[in-house]
């Protein structure tokens, strides 16, 4: 996939609440009630599988409670592209369960709809779904582990272990394409992460606290500093608040990382992004 959309997640009270009221006033549908079957392994199936009647519903569902955030053809805004969903395997069931729970900690909407309008739109997005893009099927992951310990985990968690001062990575091979991910590493300051911007805060007696900008308003700027305190500051207290263009994150050319190790590391990245 050429594509190399760089989304990043941004969520605002105000947003939240238009799409509480959005996911409010949901559209009513004729799907014929049906209940999930299980297939022969015991795994739950859509009972709308291959059905292109629930597949329209399904988009129409989608059109109004899932475009907002994952785009009008799932291709993702501020939420992941959907479209790549299967490429890794994921299940049907597993993804109506995501639909249903949301994601804990992110602002993807937990959903109580009906579980006919859940499969509805599970169905069509299966119908959406891209070619797998076998982006990360080549390096070792184990290797890619070791690098990860050694060079990255200072600044980055995984699955909950990790630095702070950079962005959580678990889920960073599910939300950005491997051109993406290889431009993040190889040259942080083409594009800094939304909430990780590098920041100088100039105290009134000429002090510099470097940092990343969680939130800035006309009176104070909150930042997580280099040591990964959270900390605000009033503006008027401060000389001047100087927006960097250089990331916290030093680049990783080839020098310090090889294409192979490279290879490994987004391998083992490629591995952590099972939906729970
Ligand atoms: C307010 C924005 C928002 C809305 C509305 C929303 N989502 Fe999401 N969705 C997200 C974000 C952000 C994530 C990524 C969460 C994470 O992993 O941190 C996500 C994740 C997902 C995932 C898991 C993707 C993966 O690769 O793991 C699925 C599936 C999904 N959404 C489907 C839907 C469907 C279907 C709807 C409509 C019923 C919907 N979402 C509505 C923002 C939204
Ligand atoms: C000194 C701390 C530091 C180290 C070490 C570091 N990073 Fe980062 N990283 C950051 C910061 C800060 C950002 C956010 C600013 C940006 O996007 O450049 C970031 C951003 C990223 C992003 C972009 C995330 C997104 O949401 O798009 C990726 C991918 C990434 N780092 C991977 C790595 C990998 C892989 C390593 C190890 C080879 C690594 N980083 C080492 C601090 C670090």
């Amino acid at each position: 996939m050429g594509k190399s959309k760089v989304a990043r997640y941004r969520s605002t009270p105000g947003r939240q609440a238009m799409v509480r009221l959005v996911l409010m006033c949901g559209v009513t549908l004729l799907l014929v009630p049906s209940g999930a079957r299980a297939g022969q392994d015991g795994v739950v199936a859509n009972p709308y599988e291959g059905d292109p009647a629930a597949r329209r519903a399904g988009a129409a569902l989608y059109g109004t409670r899932c475009a907002e955030c994952h785009g009008a053809d799932a291709k993702g805004i501020s939420g992941p592209d959907l479209t790549a969903l299967w490429a890794v395997g994921t299940s049907e069931a597993r993804v109506f369960q995501t639909i249903r729970r949301g994601v804990p900690g992110s602002i993807m909407p937990s959903s109580s709809a009906p579980e006919n309008e859940l499969w509805a739109i599970v169905a069509y997005l299966k119908s959406v779904s891209t070619v797998p893009p076998v982006e990360f099927t080549t390096g070792d992951a184990d290797h890619g582990r070791d690098i990860f310990r050694s060079t990255c985990v200072r600044c980055h968690r995984v699955n909950g272990n990790g630095g702070r001062l950079g962005p959580d990575l678990s889920r960073i091979a599910r939300i950005r394409s491997r051109a993406a991910l290889t431009l993040a590493i190889r040259d942080p300051s083409a594009s800094m992460a939304v909430g990780y911007r590098t920041v100088t805060l100039v105290t009134a007696d000429g002090e510099l606290i470097r940092g990343v900008k969680k939130g800035e308003d006309v009176f104070s700027v909150q930042i997580v500093d280099t040591e990964e305190r959270l900390q605000g500051y009033l503006k008027a207290d401060l000389g001047e608040v100087r927006d960097e263009t250089q990331s916290l994150m030093p680049a990783f050319g080839s020098d310090q990382l090889s294409d192979d190790d490279l290879d490994d590391l987004l391998r083992f990245l490629g591995t952590l992004n099972v939906v729970q």
